[in-house]
């Protein structure tokens, strides 16, 4: 099964896509994970992009399709695929639905203030992105992942102002995609402003009868 987890900044996707990953045992793959981890490792693609991310703007649609081309291509893919972050413009949609079209695309939907308090709030791990929250998902021991024990650290994307530029750009390049897969018949819109496991229980629905394909 191939799914499309698309939403606003702090919607939840990397949060649920980890979920869904585990559970049909897919890959998920995060271009704004790949991106981070190239900037950390300091790449050519990492050094690139840097400046872009830590100021909430948009990495070129040239740039983003090629590189989730190449990833889909990959043995692990061949099975199916989560993609979180992608696509996130007209162009980028237009180009997964010739190279690989999804199955599905969940729409996490949520408001401006349940997102702002999200990303505020969120610790990721630095070594294997496990996803936290100060106080909806905190971890067993404060600043350390439970599940490799690396030391969490803060987005530099989700200072207040790169924050404000993500959602704008969210709302004048992301949203069209909404009416987009509206049109194409395999948009899901799940209320994402719940806790996390019923937000779950909104997913499991609409992945229901999924599982064998
Ligand atoms: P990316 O990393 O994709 O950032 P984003 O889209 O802004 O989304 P986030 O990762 O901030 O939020 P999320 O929806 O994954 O929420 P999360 O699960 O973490 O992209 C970063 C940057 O890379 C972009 O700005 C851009 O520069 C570049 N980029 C990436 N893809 C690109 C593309 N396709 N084209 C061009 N550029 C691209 O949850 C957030 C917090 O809330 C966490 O603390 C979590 O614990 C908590 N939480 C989650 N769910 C719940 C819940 N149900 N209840 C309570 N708390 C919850
Ligand atoms: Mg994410």
């Amino acid at each position: 099964m191939k799914l499309v987890f698309f939403g606003a900044p702090g919607a939840g996707k990397g949060t649920m896509a980890a979920r869904a990953s585990a559970d049909f045992s897919i890959p998920h793959i995060s271009t704004g994970d790949i991106f981070r981890n190239a900037m950390r490792a300091g790449t050519d693609l990492g050094k690139k992009v840097k400046s872009i991310i830590e100021a909430g703007d948009l990495v070129s649609d040239e740039l983003t399709i090629s590189l989730v081309k190449d990833r889909l291509k990959n043995e692990d893919c061949q099975k199916g695929w989560i993609l979180d972050g992608f696509p996130r413009t007209i162009p980028q949609a237009e180009a997964l639905a010739l190279f690989c079209p999804p199955d599905l695309v969940i729409d996490l939907e949520v408001d401006d203030e349940t997102v702002l308090k999200r990303l505020s709030g969120r610790r990721m791990c630095k070594v294997c992105g496990q996803i936290y929250h100060i106080t909806n998902m905190p971890p067993k021991k404060e600043g350390i992942c439970d599940k490799c024990g690396s030391p969490l650290y803060i987005r530099d994307d989700d200072k207040e102002e790169a924050v404000l530029v993500r959602l704008e750009n969210y709302r004048n390049q992301s949203l069209p995609l909404v009416e987009y897969y509206k049109n194409r018949k395999i948009l899901f819109a799940v209320d994402s402003r719940g806790n996390a496991d019923l937000v779950w229980d909104g997913l499991k629905k609409a992945l229901s009868g999924m599982k064998g394909w």
